[in-house]
């Protein structure tokens, strides 16, 4: 018999309510929303389900404080935490957002004990981190999302610079989600044709640039908060792949094992993303320059590893 798949999302602010919207109209499943806050995703959650009406979604749609009402969810979208303020790094937010997905992991695997977590709380690879030694969950079925959504910066400004569909560029980003993030120019085309055949280096560098600073662009422009339309697309992508048992191949924060000459660490690579959860880590040659890169952005989250074991 067909069972609608649960997706609790951890989280009721700006990235969790706009994921639950996504994931709403794409009718991926059922929804809770958690929160801290009373009333917060009570009413967002009331607020989505009479959207259901206009937009043709018949999904269910939960607002709570509590975790009974995540029991036996498939997937679990951790966004519960504080975002950046203005000046403030990623790594700011290290010891506010550990504790926070330490007492949310071990309440979600309370009820969830079979679930697929995706993390969204920043630092991302330190909180993966945090899920992961909390849930004791084998590594395909915790892992976090940062690759999609620095890919989806990177792609949006090679199509403006190439003056063509976001549909047509193919490209990834590796690494940590910080400022050491690793684009890859060298698998970055569009439609096929590699972007070094059709952009200047100067150019490729500048956008290089900014998709590393993507994040930084956006929180000193909204000044009070940090982006949420594109992380939260970014993860509801994830999701479906799951649902939907797709294969993607996605940019994801994975524990390596080896892969890239890494071992130990939480690190944004390419992977294949099904219902499993992450089947498989995609490993791809990199140039020298390339290699490099990537070992400086895993010393910064090593470092930031280290930083999070003492909330552990
Ligand atoms: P927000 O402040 O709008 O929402 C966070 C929500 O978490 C709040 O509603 C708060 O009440 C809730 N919360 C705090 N502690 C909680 C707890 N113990 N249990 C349940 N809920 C709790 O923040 P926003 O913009 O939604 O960002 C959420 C997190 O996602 C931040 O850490 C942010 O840095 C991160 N983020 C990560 C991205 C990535 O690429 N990995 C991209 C965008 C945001
Ligand atoms: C971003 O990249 C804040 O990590 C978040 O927008």
């Amino acid at each position: 018999m067909f069972k609608r798949k649960k997706i609790t999302i951890v989280g009721a602010g700006n990235v969790g309510a706009t994921a639950a919207h996504w994931a709403a109209t794409k009718r991926l499943g059922d929804i809770v929303l958690v929160d801290l806050s009373e009333g917060i995703p009570q009413g967002k959650a009331l607020d989505l389900l009479q959207a259901g009406p206009v937009d043709g979604f018949d999904v269910k749609i939960t607002g709570t404080n509590s975790y009974e009402p995540t029991k036996d969810s498939d997937i679990v979208v951790i966004t519960a935490g504080s975002p950046r303020k203005p000046g403030m790094s990623r790594d700011d937010l290290l010891e506010i957002n550990a504790k926070i997905v330490k007492t949310v992991t071990t309440e979600v695997v309370k009820y969830s004990p079979n679930a697929i977590l995706i993390v969204v709380s920043n630092p991302l690879d330190a909180m993966v981190h945090v899920a992961a030694e909390v849930s004791r969950f084998p590594k395909n079925r915790v892992f976090g999302m940062a690759g999609v959504l620095d890919s989806a910066r990177y792609k949006t400004f090679l199509a403006e610079a190439l003056k063509c569909s976001v549909r047509d560029i193919s490209a990834f980003v590796l690494g940590g989600h910080g400022d050491t993030m690793v684009p890859v120019p060298g698998y970055s085309t569009m439609a096929g044709i590699p972007i070094s055949q059709l952009l200047d280096q100067k150019t490729i560098d500048a956008i290089v640039d900014r998709t590393r600073k993507g994040g930084a662009e956006i929180v000193n422009l909204l000044k009070t908060g940090s982006a949420y339309y594109a992380p939260s697309a970014s993860v509801i992508e994830m999701v479906e792949a799951i649902i939907y048992d797709q294969k993607r191949i996605l940019p994801c924060c994975v524990k390596l094992e080896g892969e890239y000459g890494i071992n130990g660490l939480y690190v944004g690579v390419p992977v294949c993303l099904g219902e499993g959860g992450v089947e498989r880590v995609i490993e791809v040659e990199l140039s020298q320059d390339e290699k490099n890169a990537l070992e400086k952005s895993s010393s910064a989250v090593s470092e930031l590893m280290e930083a999070v074991a003492r909330f552990l």
